[in-house]
């Protein structure tokens, strides 16, 4: 029996049990959490309780993950091996993390370039905070840090995560190659005490590229010499010194940094910025942490393997097309927008490594917003709607406002509630005894009753911190990685590339002389040549 099988064999024996019926075991939940504790971070939790998966699920679950290697595969990734296979590539972003000792990559330790781009960044960040890096107005008072995808989303998501530690100048963020959003961005800014980050890891993306030559025009209508106020972080040091930014102020990185693991390398630049390099060691020494327990935990206690054990039991054996991500965090409010691309641009993929169809469901559709703002929006059909969406909570046993504790008790007792609804529900012997309670009987007593039903039954997960430090975000991010790591092994598909952009890109670039009138769409669908021709009436 192949161990897919297993595991639907395992679906189908436990299909119809309630979650709430495993609590008759009074040890559930300790013997279906995993606890991390280490110095830089304090004991993290994840509770995986209130999910079906019982011993022989997880025994199930396991042996799946053994027979796909996943620890060879771990190890192989960590020793700089070439596992990105269909770019050719070793995968290291964990070196930017683990800064002693060595790793080497084609016979050549890169850790000590590693180092001293590390160390670069930190006199950089220090004198710009200290203002001995001075911009043509003076102090800096504020940092544009202006990439997409990997380049953008890791450090937006951070420093709002790290706000109560930041007290550098201010950290912008500009993405989106809608005009709209470097408008209102550089609108509010002063040139003359401006910084521009252009982060791009290629220097080719075209939003990137196109917003940069927007800040330097709107920097040079005030300032002499506007690539003075430019950094560039990038592998492409002959494209950056192109654009005209000094080779002093490009902080480069290998082509084993992929894109959307990139924050903590030079791409990380604008978070150092705002919360100091002290800080940002912090945040660097929370995901070596959780790198050390990924690499040496053996796979039954190993946090990581469990999140993503719980990933493929929901998604790829009991079918469920979503993943809910729900910090009770407002600071990770951007966190289910970068797990958006570091989950499905890693994972959604629908070919193995060896160029065979899947056989199975690739990742999720991941999402999410804060609690408790979620709950007044998209909660309702995770409770009463017909697909079942697996929710993952995270929640900060403390806030960093000690004279709101009042208001973060309210938000534990909703995070743990929305938790328990799912599972525990109402059913419509409940619903009905409600009913009575008001007053109603017969048919309306019926009807308003089946309202009020909750199937229950309903998993989810809650990853339960002391508070939000930057070492606990480091930690935290760290564990996705791995989770996606694994769950890409387990899938056998290459979870660092990211071929299924690029054909949109290639008919962006077809279509734009379309729609600046320099070229005909003929040839292009007729819903396509249609919306070109409606656009350009509309003056486009
Ligand atoms: O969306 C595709 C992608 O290549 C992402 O993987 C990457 O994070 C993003 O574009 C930005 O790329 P770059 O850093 O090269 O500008």
């Amino acid at each position: 029996m192949n161990d897919w099988a297993a595991l639907s064999d395992r679906l189908r024996e436990t299909a119809d049990r309630p979650i709430r019926a495993l609590f008759s075991d009074p040890n559930r939940a300790q013997n279906f959490s995993a606890i991390l504790e280490t110095p830089a971070t304090g004991p993290i939790l994840f509770d995986y309780s209130k999910t079906n998966i019982d011993e022989a699920t997880r025994a199930a679950l396991l042996d799946l993950a053994r027979a796909r290697s996943v620890e060879a595969r771990r190890d192989a990734m960590f020793q700089g091996a070439r596992i990105n296979e269909t770019e050719d590539r070793a995968v290291l972003h964990t070196a930017l993390r683990n800064l002693q000792g060595s790793v080497m990559v084609d016979g050549q330790d890169v850790m000590p370039e590693v180092r001293a781009t590390l160390a670069r960044m930190e006199s950089f960040a220090r004198d710009l905070r200290d203002g001995r890096i001075r911009a043509a107005g003076g102090r800096v008072t504020d940092v544009v840090n202006i990439g997409i995808g990997g380049s953008d989303l890791g450090p937006a998501m951070a420093v709002q995560a790290l706000s109560p530690y930041a007290d550098g100048p201010r950290c912008h963020f500009v993405s989106n190659v809608d005009g709209a959003h470097i408008h209102d961005v550089l609108e509010a800014l002063n040139p003359e005490t401006t910084l521009v980050i252009v982060a791009s890891k290629t220097f080719t993306t075209i939003e990137t590229m196109t917003n940069a030559q927007t800040a330097k025009a709107w920097m040079s209508r005030a300032v002499a010499e506007p690539t003075r106020q430019f950094v560039a972080l990038s592998t492409a040091l002959d494209k950056t010194s192109a654009f005209g930014i000094d080779p002093a102020r490009v902080f480069g990185f290998a082509d084993w940094v992929g894109g959307r693991y990139s924050m903590w390398g030079p791409i990380g630049l604008s978070l150092m910025i705002a919360i100091g390099p002290e800080d940002f060691r912090a945040f660097l020494a929370g995901a070596a942490a959780m790198d050390q327990h990924f690499l040496s935990a053996p796979l039954d206690e190993n946090m990581p393997v469990a999140l993503a054990m719980v990933g493929v039991w929901h998604r790829q054996v009991c079918g469920h097309a979503a993943r809910a991500v729900l910090p009770y965090d407002q600071r990770l409010a951007r966190l289910p927008a970068y797990l958006q691309q570091l989950e499905m641009e890693s994972n959604g993929k629908r070919v193995s490594m060896d160029g065979e169809d899947l056989t199975v469901p690739s990742g999720p559709v991941v999402f999410g917003e804060p609690g408790t703002n979620g709950q007044h929006a998209f909660y309702q059909l995770i409770h009463q709607g017909t697909d079942v969406v697996p929710c993952e909570f995270l929640l900060a046993g403390q806030g960093h406002e000690p004279a709101l504790a009042h208001q973060h008790r309210l938000l534990a007792a909703n995070c743990l509630a929305q938790a328990e609804a799912l599972m525990q529900g109402r059913t419509l012997e409940e619903a009905r005894a409600l009913m009575a309670a008001k007053g109603l009987s017969g048919e309306e007593l019926e009807r308003q009753a089946r309202h009020r039903v909750f199937p229950g039954n309903r998993p989810s997960t809650l990853l339960l911190y002391p508070k939000l430090t930057p070492a606990m975000l480091g930690a935290i991010i760290a564990l996705y990685e791995h989770r996606v790591f694994v769950e890409g092994v387990v899938l056998g598909i290459n979870s660092f590339d990211q071929w299924g952009v690029e054909l949109g890109k290639e008919l962006a670039s077809q279509l734009l002389p379309m729609i600046e009138g320099k070229a005909t769409t003929e040839g292009r669908d007729g819903s396509t040549a249609a919306l070109v021709a409606r656009l350009r009436e509309f003056g486009v």
